[in-house]
């Protein structure tokens, strides 16, 4: 007997950032973030349970991916509890990205929640469970993509999502994101995230190097405390449009943190490029000039995620066409936006 589960499900671009971890996946602070559309894994996952020879087969875009496997073990190793069948299965992973696998987008967010996705879509089938995921079903996907890769945890909401306990927000927990579309003004579900690249190359310092930066950096309980009250007040300030300027203050500040603690440390590392500091620099002015609402963030890589509402979409794209492609490699812009979170596929 052969199962297959197949889903589509986004990256996400955090607005407070996950940047520090302890025991198995455990986030040192919450964070929050947008759910993307344009940047997703379609995965489908095949999974014969008591084969004659259990394994694991990887492939991305139809090619067997050897490289991918180590990662995906140490995830099935974290869920042999949850799922004993795995030990004695034979799997195969079929997966595609409709970013650039070379972009520097993480592609891990997107990967691993549609991983998580559909393991517990098989799990479900084994047992012969049928009915409509519900608020658990949904928590529990989110718990099993942390354990893949801790951002992935928020990618199976729609609009936006926090992962990580503070006592902000009583539901809030350390093991699964929680929703928060509910909790946003429309304003910001209309977002729209315009990826600039600015280097295509492979990230310099993986997460695992980056996370583990943090263990040893001075600075590290006063981030940890920032990123609490960060969250607090951008939670407040969402509800509305009304305080885009603090939305704007927080979410900048939330970036250029994360780059500002990988060059305090005792073997810094500088993530930007020259032309990550340009845009920025031209955003501040075009600001400044127009009073549009739009801002960075940053990934842990030198590519600036232009975030803007959709009712200012044409005067910006306009002017990051005029502007900004420039600092981009080859010209390469992704353009996304806030999405409506994992679609299970036909
Ligand atoms: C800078 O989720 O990639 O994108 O849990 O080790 O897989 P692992 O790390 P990962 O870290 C993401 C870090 C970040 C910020 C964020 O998405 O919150």
């Amino acid at each position: 007997m052969t199962y297959s589960s197949s889903w589509r499900s986004p990256s996400n671009i955090a607005l407070v950032k996950y940047w520090g971890k302890h025991g198995l996946q455990l986030p040192r602070n919450p964070s929050l973030s947008f759910t993307l559309s344009a940047c997703h894994t379609d995965m489908k996952v095949m999974v014969s349970p008591e084969a004659d020879s259990a394994g694991l087969q990887v492939f991305y875009e139809g090619q067997p991916m050897p490289s991918f496997e180590a990662k995906i073990k140490t995830f099935f190793s974290h869920l042999a509890d949850r799922f004993p069948w795995l030990a004695f299965a034979a799997v195969e992973i079929d997966s595609v990205n409709t970013f650039p696998h070379a972009a520097g987008i993480a592609s891990s967010a997107s990967a691993m929640s549609a991983l998580a996705l559909c393991l517990k879509d098989i799990d479900d089938q084994i047992k012969g469970i049928a009915d409509e995921p519900n608020h658990a079903w949904w928590s529990e996907v989110s718990d099993i993509a942390r354990l893949g890769s801790g951002s992935a945890s928020r990618s199976v909401f729609p609009h936006a999502a926090m992962w990580g306990h503070t006592p902000a927000v009583p539901e809030s927990s350390d093991l699964f994101a929680i929703p928060c579309g509910q909790h946003i003004a429309p304003f910001y579900k209309s977002f729209r995230d315009s990826i600039l690249i600015v280097s295509s190359k492979e990230k310099s310092v993986s997460s695992t190097q980056g996370h583990a930066f943090m263990d040893e950096l001075p600075y590290a309980a006063t981030r940890y405390a920032e990123a609490h009250r960060n969250i607090a007040l951008l939670g407040e300030c969402m509800k509305t449009e009304d305080q885009v300027a603090q939305f704007i203050s927080i979410v900048e500040s939330e970036a250029l943190q994360l780059h500002a603690l990988m060059m305090a440390g005792a073997q810094p590392f500088i993530l930007m490029e020259p032309g990550t500091i340009a845009i920025i620099k031209v955003l501040w002015q075009f600001r400044e000039k127009t009073g549009l609402p739009v801002c960075i963030t940053l990934d842990a890589g030198p590519n600036v995620h232009m975030l803007y509402p959709e009712k200012h979409e044409g005067e910006i794209r306009q002017w990051i066409d005029d502007s900004l492609v420039q600092y981009c490699a080859s010209g390469q812009v992704i353009h996304d936006q806030v999405g409506a979170g994992p679609v299970k596929n036909p």
